[in-house]
């Protein structure tokens, strides 16, 4: 299956192979076109990954996003260059100060450094309803995270994660990790679809869900 692309995401050829892209400033050293199109680096972002595995979030080219674990902007520029507003929650000072500079080019792209464990404190600043909350958190309580931030999901909206197995425990399984997750996740989301990632990205499992009513920790 190959995802329903939105306007703002394409296929395009980068040294003799299609990768997706988007238009904007680069921000990692990955490659452009002549049109502006630079190209998104599936080994470097799960989000990427997402795509070209097959897996359609179902992104419509207007989307307002929420962005958890923004780091220094890697994926959420992608993210910026074809949705609406983006807010971009990151806790670390260092890759936060690298976000802004990506933020320079991108007037909807909206940093923030908090941490996401504590939704209160963007309360005020994230608009509520919006039509994604996209999750990259490598931290322990994963599922957690994305139940508390769910408050900010429109009814018809999607939350897209990548979990990392790691983050929440070296020892066990991944299987059996993420099965926990997703149990975890199921107190107030409704599972769509879920992938490895292992091809680009070890240990990562990739959900996309709804929201439902309940399951507020
Ligand atoms: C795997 S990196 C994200 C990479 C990024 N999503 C990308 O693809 O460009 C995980 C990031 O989550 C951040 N992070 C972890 N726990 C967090 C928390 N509680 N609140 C905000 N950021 C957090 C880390 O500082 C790190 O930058």
């Amino acid at each position: 299956m190959t995802a329903d692309l939105p306007p703002g995401i394409e296929r395009r050829r980068f040294d003799g192979r299609e990768r997706f892209a988007t238009r904007g400033e680069p921000v990692y050293g990955e490659p452009q076109d002549d049109a502006g199109w630079r190209a998104w680096d599936a080994g470097r972002s799960k989000l990427g990954a997402v795509l070209e595995l097959g897996m359609d979030p179902g992104f419509d080219g207007e989307d307002s996003v929420l962005y958890l674990g923004a780091a220094s902007g890697t994926t959420v520029s992608h993210v910026a260059d074809f949705a609406g507003p983006t807010y971009a929650v990151e806790f670390a000072p260092r890759p936060t100060r690298d976000l802004l500079g990506v933020a320079d080019s991108r007037p909807n792209l909206f940093p923030l450094l908090k941490d996401a464990r504590a939704p209160e404190t963007y309360a005020h600043v994230v608009e509520a309803g919006l039509d994604y909350l996209v999750q990259d958190v490598a931290t322990r309580g994963q599922a957690t995270v994305a139940l508390r931030n769910r408050r900010f999901l429109a009814p018809d909206g999607r939350l897209v994660a990548a979990v990392k197995a790691r983050s929440e425990d070296v020892l066990t399984d991944p299987d059996d990790v993420f099965a926990d997750v997703l149990d975890e996740l199921r107190e107030g989301y409704a599972i769509v679809e879920t992938r490895r990632l292992d091809r680009f990205h070890d240990d990562h499992l990739a959900v996309v869900a709804e929201p439902q009513a309940g399951g507020d920790p």
